[in-house]
């Protein structure tokens, strides 16, 4: 059986977790640190309950610090706070993530200037987190998907539109990339619904799609949607 790692407690590690734990993948998650992680009683920032609370309903979940995530995963999943993915995953350590694919869902969103969020202007139009983590650990291989879309479609599509609507991919290795087609096939998309958009510069588009995103979502208060591309 496949263990995969998440990096990130979050609603969106937390996501992939149940999802991945009901098609029968062992799941760590890792943290900056286990014991202030699961004695925390503070909700999240967007107002979600304690991480403990819903590691406590999920007892199939191991959790470890992100380099005790890293060494277990054969894949690694990042759910990371995108401002702090490349910390993140400079703790789960280069060497724990060599030669293993990352699936990075994360986006470069800075939310220190209130709402909505904008992207990092280091990460972004010339650059993107993908191609920085891609840069910062080369001996992996980066796949960054499903980033465009609310976590909760992105391992069920089917929870809209029959399914029927667009999700990218995008890094530099074709073998990586079939490997997460087959995983994300599992969650529910179908390959015609799967656009590969090339390599890893590819990434500056797919993060670019979060501010209109982000004002769809404002406008009409419901994440639960997704683009399809219509030719
Ligand atoms: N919410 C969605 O539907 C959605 C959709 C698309 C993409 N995304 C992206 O998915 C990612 C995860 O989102 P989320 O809302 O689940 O979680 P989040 O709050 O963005 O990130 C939580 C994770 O980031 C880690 N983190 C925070 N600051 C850190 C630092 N200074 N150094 C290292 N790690 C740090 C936290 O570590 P600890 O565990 O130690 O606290 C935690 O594991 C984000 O990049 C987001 O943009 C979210």
């Amino acid at each position: 059986m496949k263990t995969i790692a998440i990096i990130g407690t979050g609603t969106v590690g937390q996501t992939f977790a149940s999802k991945l734990i009901t098609l029968g993948y062992e799941v760590i998650m890792g943290t900056r640190n286990v014991s202030d992680k699961l004695a925390s009683t503070v909700k999240d920032k967007y107002g979600n309950p304690p991480f403990s609370q819903w590691f406590a309903a999920n007892k199939r979940v191991k959790i470890g610090t992100f380099a005790e995530a890293a060494t277990s995963g054969e894949i690694i999943i990042n759910a990371s706070e995108g401002t702090n993915s490349i910390n993140a995953l400079t703790l789960a350590d280069a060497k724990n993530l060599s030669g293993k694919i990352i699936i990075d869902v994360a986006n470069p969103l800075d939310f220190s200037r209130g709402m909505p969020p904008c992207l990092v202007p280091e990460l972004s139009n010339t650059n993107s987190l993908g191609e920085e983590i891609q840069k910062t650990f080369p001996d992996a291989y980066v796949v960054k998907t499903l980033n465009t879309m609310w976590c909760g479609l992105m391992i069920n599509p089917n929870m809209i539109g029959g399914g029927d609507h667009t999700n990218y991919i995008c890094g530099n290795d074709a073998n990586a990339k079939a490997t997460v087609i087959a995983l994300m096939n599992e969650f529910g998309w179908r390959n015609e619904n799967i656009l590969d958009l090339g390599d890893i510069t590819a990434a500056r588009g797919m993060e670019a799609i979060l501010p209109i995103w982000l004002r769809i979502w404002s406008t009409t208060q419901n994440g639960a949607f997704n683009f399809k591309i219509v030719s």
